[in-house]
């Protein structure tokens, strides 16, 4: 598949974008299940794989996804109504933070070739990740698409256009899981 083909700008709008990015990070994450199982299984411990997982959690998940979430979509929505402090946009930043931390521990244990940790350390950011996605699917965006106005869907989903057009996103495109990605 050629990076033309991924063009996410091309959507009905910005929701569908993010729940798009979601079906990439599912599949990216399933791929994380079966490695995982196969060291666990005593294959033999592939870095290439988890250094594109690494990176992928940075480029796509952390600066591209949660980018739009967080400083784009979370503030809309806080605008709206929403409690910046105690509601579900507080609750899925911190998650963002805690997938942050199982990403860091993913590194360590991979650096320290513990296979018993970095399978450990790969399951709690699977349960964790594959949950906070599900939220996120099934409370904040239904919740978005009764918040917000059209018009403030339109602004949303141009903004996410003006940072996708970001060059430091499009490095990711190159990426072997995003080949896998299907096109949204
Ligand atoms: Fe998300």
């Amino acid at each position: 598949m050629d990076a033309g083909a991924f063009d996410w700008t091309t959507t009905d709008g910005p929701i569908d974008v993010l729940l798009g990015e979601h079906r990439t990070i599912l599949r990216v994450l399933d791929e994380v299940e079966r490695e995982s199982r196969r060291v666990e299984n005593g294959a033999p411990l592939r870095e290439s794989f988890w250094r594109d997982l690494l990176h992928f959690c940075d480029e796509f998940d952390s600066n591209l996804h949660h980018h739009k979430e967080e400083q784009l979509l979370f503030p809309a929505l806080e605008r709206a109504g929403l409690s910046p402090g105690s509601g579900p946009t507080a609750v899925l930043r911190d998650e963002h933070l805690r997938s942050q931390f199982w990403r860091t521990r993913i590194e360590q244990a991979m650096v320290a070739r513990d296979r018993a940790r970095l399978t450990a350390t790969s399951g709690s950011y699977l349960d964790l990740v594959r949950a906070h996605v599900l939220k996120e699917n099934q409370i904040l965006f239904p919740l978005a698409r009764r918040l917000l106005s059209a018009d403030e869907l339109d602004s949303l989903h141009r903004e996410f256009r003006l940072y996708a057009a970001d060059q430091r996103v499009h490095h990711w495109l190159k990426h072997p899981f995003a080949l896998e990605a299907e096109s949204i």
